[in-house]
């Protein structure tokens, strides 16, 4: 099947998913998973009349866990004490993981790894769902299963808790008329606020060359 093909029938799931989420409970919030996720959000946004802060992407808190996890294997530390966050698009080549603000315990990670170790997190952080599905066998069920759920509790519990969700942007991070991985506060509303957070300007070609990447998989789509 190609992935032309594969889009289309993700699209049409989605599509009637979410008009019989609406149809049966017009005040849901909406979560989606699909891949290709961004595009899939896109498509929500654009198909139905929910309000933007009722339609959120879920990528960016499984890729920032992936992050976590090969930062704190790389400095031989617990998860408990790194942060970090991936923005961007969710793909391989999409993800923007923000190692200038990734911190052991506060402190910048740049002062434990060297300038190459970082670069081969950000890059294992990037691949690590496709290196999850040839080790599998599948796509990978835990780890998405284990985000939804946060994300999920903090919207039902109210909790004003920060993740990286993609999310329709209106010239926040430069962007327009795309939906992509930013940083966003999630409680009892769905998205309460997007944090538009100073980026290098690095990581600001890398937020572009994403989007790109993003807008143009929009373009597949049937709207
Ligand atoms: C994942 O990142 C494949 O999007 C899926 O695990």
């Amino acid at each position: 099947m190609t992935r032309e093909e594969l889009i289309g029938i993700n699209a049409g799931i989605v599509k009637t998913v979410s008009s019989n989420l609406i149809q049966h409970s017009p005040n849901v919030i909406i979560i989606v998973v699909s891949n290709p996720m961004d595009t899939m959000t896109y498509l929500v946004h654009k198909t139905t009349d929910l309000p933007k802060n009722r339609i959120i992407g879920m990528g960016g808190a499984l890729d920032s866990a992936r992050f976590k996890y090969r930062l704190a294997e790389a400095m031989d530390a617990p998860i408990s004490d790194v942060d970090g966050m991936v923005i961007g698009g969710h793909s391989d080549t999409g993800m923007v993981p923000l190692t200038s603000h990734a911190t052991r315990n506060s402190i910048k990670v740049s002062e434990f790894l060297s300038d190459d170790r970082l670069q081969q997190v950000a890059e294992d952080t990037k691949v690590g769902g496709a290196t999850l599905t040839k080790l599998l066998g599948t796509s990978a069920w835990y780890a998405p299963g284990a985000a939804v759920s946060a994300l999920v509790q903090a919207i039902a519990c109210d909790q004003k808790k920060m993740f990286p969700c993609s999310t329709f942007l209106e010239g926040e991070y430069g962007l327009n008329d795309i939906c992509i991985g930013v940083p966003v506060i999630l409680g009892k509303n769905g998205i309460e606020q997007i944090v538009d957070i100073p980026l290098s300007d690095a990581e600001k070609a890398k937020m572009k060359e994403s989007a790109e990447g993003v807008s143009k998989t929009n373009g597949l789509l049937e709207l």
